[in-house]
């Protein structure tokens, strides 16, 4: 049975959803980093992947302190495979877009290792996060 987006669930592919709020992106925040670029190239990498990934932005997610934010989600197949959803802080310029780039197109969490540049990036999500301060 399809979604609303035509893509069935158990198509779904890697998707790296891209933190787009008050400090994610923002110039006035963090003026050494070209945002507009990076959102820019990580559509057209997807726009070329031939479906191996999709690209979408969100509001806050809430670890603003640890801007940019962007959560690699896995795909149906990885899911099955046990990948979970990623965090990755501090995701701003070349290297670490090239490095988000190669993980999706490789197939994201439960399909493909990580770069071992990316994994020095990965943050707890915030619920985690709250969990392990309260321990
Ligand atoms: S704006 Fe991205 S985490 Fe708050």
């Amino acid at each position: 049975m399809g979604s609303r987006t035509g893509i069935r669930a158990a198509d779904r592919p890697c998707t790296l959803v891209v933190c787009r709020g008050c400090c994610c992106g923002n110039p006035g925040k963090y003026p050494q980093a070209d945002h507009a670029w990076q959102l820019d190239r990580l559509r057209a990498e997807a726009a070329g992947s031939g479906g191996r990934f999709t690209v979408r932005t969100t509001d806050c997610l809430g670890p603003c302190g640890q801007a940019n934010v962007v959560v690699v989600q896995p795909s149906t197949a990885g899911r099955l495979a046990g990948g979970r959803a990623t965090w990755i802080g501090f995701a701003m310029g070349d290297d670490c877009t090239d490095d988000l780039v190669r993980w999706a197109t490789e197939g994201g969490p439960g399909v493909a290792q990580p770069p071992v540049t990316l994994e020095l990036q990965f943050i707890p999500p915030p619920r985690e996060a709250r969990a392990r301060a309260r321990r």
